[in-house]
């Protein structure tokens, strides 16, 4: 099969698309003829050698984490599940014909394998630290950094749960923002007193890794009321930095029900090539994707 590796640490230009052995499902897993597969910039930390100590792996290595796809192989003690039904979920290697995944839901009616390939890691992401924020209905949620993947699952959670939210993003994407139902202002100079202007905020999150976390302690008042999944200094400040995924064991039921009600629904900014993965990762890594990037297998 054909997938998306590389044999060194580097820049995009490390990646290759070459043959490979195909990955079989140990238990508890099942293998899918990959149809998507979702770009995180989790992907492009990993090939650059960033994040080592959180994500061990030995190269050469394949790239990507979600996928969506036809399961075509299931694993021991897996039940639930037949071949040939549509899923999407998080696994490994998933820039490739096929992969293995540790965790799926069913594919909501409607829904298309390129969308389906955007939702799961950002998804388990926004519910947890939701989650973790502790932020309640009728309270206000400030996100800083809300048009990319993790910020359109947040803003649409939490208008789902009667929590308001106002969030920052570039000038091009405050339109975008006010689509999901958030009240919408740019970052950048004089930020701070624009959101004062706007209200009181209750918690807030830190999805962009921007510098922020002094200013939304200021903002909340409470370091324990804000989260980041974006700054490794936030403990500096007092602030949790979440980064374990799988808290939520139901996050990927709860976004697939989410999607069939038609309350979550995050675009596609820009599908690729499994050719063509390291211009992906070049524009995920230019921090502006609005929505997802996805690669088409
Ligand atoms: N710890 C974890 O568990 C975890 C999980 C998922 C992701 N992450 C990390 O969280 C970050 C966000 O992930 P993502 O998938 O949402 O990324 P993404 O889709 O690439 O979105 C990045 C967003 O950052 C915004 N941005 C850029 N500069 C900004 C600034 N100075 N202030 C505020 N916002 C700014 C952009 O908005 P504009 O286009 O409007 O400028 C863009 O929408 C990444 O660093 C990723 O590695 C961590």
């Amino acid at each position: 099969m054909k997938r998306v590796s590389f044999a060194e640490f580097g820049g995009p230009e490390v990646l290759r698309l070459e043959d490979a052995e195909e990955p079989h499902a140990s238990p508890g897993q099942v293998r899918i003829a990959v149809r998507a597969a979702g770009v995180n910039p989790v992907d492009w930390r990993i090939r650059e050698g960033q994040i080592l100590a959180a994500h061990p792996i030995e190269l050469p290595a394949g790239v990507g984490q979600d996928a969506s796809g036809v399961v075509d192989e299931i694993g021991d003690g897996v039940e639930g599940i037949t071949v040939g039904d549509k899923v999407f979920g998080e696994g490994s290697n998933t820039y490739a014909e096929f992969a293995v995944l540790s965790a799926w839901t069913r594919m909501p009616e409607g829904l298309t394998f390129e969308e389906a390939a955007g939702y799961p890691s950002v998804v388990e992401t926004a519910l947890r630290i939701i989650r973790e924020v502790g932020v309640r209905p009728g309270q206000t949620l400030l996100v800083s950094g809300a048009s990319g993947g993790v910020g359109s699952a947040v803003l649409q959670i939490a208008r789902e749960r009667g929590i308001t939210v106002i969030g920052t993003a570039g000038a091009a994407n405050q339109d975008y923002l006010r689509s999901l139902g958030a009240i919408a202002t740019t970052y950048g100079e004089g930020w701070v007193e624009r959101v004062r202007q706007l209200g009181p905020v209750d918690a807030a999150l830190d999805l962009a890794g921007s510098g922020v976390i002094r200013e939304l302690v200021e903002l909340t008042g409470n370091p324990e009321k804000v989260v980041t999944i974006a700054d490794l200094g936030a403990s500096e400040f007092g602030v949790r930095f979440s980064g374990v995924a799988g808290s939520v064991p139901d996050a990927l039921a709860e976004a697939a029900d989410l999607i069939a009600r038609g309350k979550l629904h995050i675009p596609v900014e820009k599908s690729y090539s499994l050719a063509e993965a390291a211009a992906a990762h070049i524009d995920s890594r230019a921090g502006h994707t609005r929505g997802r990037r996805v690669i088409i297998v």
